[in-house]
């Protein structure tokens, strides 16, 4: 393992409840990366996302996933957060009459240990806010209520610049957004990993591959990572379309 690597995944086999879905993962995620990982529907992404963050129905059967030197595989969700994980879902959950400073200063005083008054931490997302330029009477507003996908997608983003994860694993962010929002995203993903933030990025669309400069782009398929290769890959397999992509790949 390389001196750089932050997360690396082994022959990881695990599925959600009892089905097995993720068939022996194999990544290796450098410090300072942005990784991509596209794949057909039902691949395993969404999957392989949630068992890095070790979602509760989720389950290991064997391999392993080190993480900042550490094996995680039976470590819980907190912790993983803790050591510097961050997952944003595809479907961020609206959870009615909870102001959004107030839940992130939780998440900020849980993850960090950190014991910052209410005040300056909002100076702090403040702060962040207009370095990303996120309007700040944006920061009032509930967690997620009434939020437009676009806007969804911003907290997210404020929350990965509050939070300062070593890596986050971004499940489809880009999905829904029209050309501004998607524009918000690429630059603060670009922002925030000159700061220093690992990126691990699943999506569907090449738009998100011109905006943001990708060291790795892995093609994951029936549970597995059968391809890892740079953006080159993304011409074959627009021009062929997945299922002749992957007929000339070992899967
Ligand atoms: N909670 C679940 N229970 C049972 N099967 C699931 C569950 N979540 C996902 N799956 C199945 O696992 C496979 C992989 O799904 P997923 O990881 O969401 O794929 P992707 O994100 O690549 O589209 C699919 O066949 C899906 O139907
Ligand atoms: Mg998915």
């Amino acid at each position: 393992m390389g001196k750089n690597t932050i997360l690396k995944i082994e022959n990881l086999e695990a599925g959600v409840k009892d089905k097995s879905i993720l068939k022996g993962v194999n990544l290796e995620v450098s410090k300072g990366d942005i990784q991509v990982i596209m794949g057909p529907n039902g691949s395993g992404k969404s999957t392989l996302a949630e068992v890095l963050m070790g979602s509760f129905d989720s389950s290991i059967l064997s391999g392993s996933i080190i993480f900042n030197s550490q094996d995680i595989v039976n470590k819980k969700p907190y912790e993983r957060a803790q050591l510097g994980l961050f997952l944003a879902f595809q479907y961020p959950v609206e959870v009615p009459g909870v102001n959004f400073g107030v839940f992130l200063h939780s998440a900020y005083k849980t993850t960090t240990g950190e014991n910052i008054s209410i005040f300056e931490f909002i100076l702090k997302l403040k702060k962040e806010s207009k370095k990303l330029g996120i309007d700040e009477t944006f920061l009032s507003r509930n967690l997620n209520e009434g939020l437009s996908g676009g806007e969804k997608k911003r907290m997210e983003i404020l929350q990965i610049a509050i939070l300062k994860p070593k890596l986050a694993i971004l499940d489809e962010i880009d999905s829904g957004l029209d050309i501004d929002a998607l524009r918000f995203v690429t630059d603060s993903i670009n922002i925030l990993n000159k700061e220093g933030i690992t990126f691990l990025i699943i999506t569907h669309q090449k738009k998100i591959l011109d905006k943001v400069d990708i060291s790795t782009l892995n093609i994951m398929s029936k549970g597995k990572i059968v391809k890892s290769g740079n953006t080159d890959l993304i011409d074959q397999i627009e021009s062929l379309g997945y299922k002749k992509f992957l007929k000339n790949v070992q899967v």
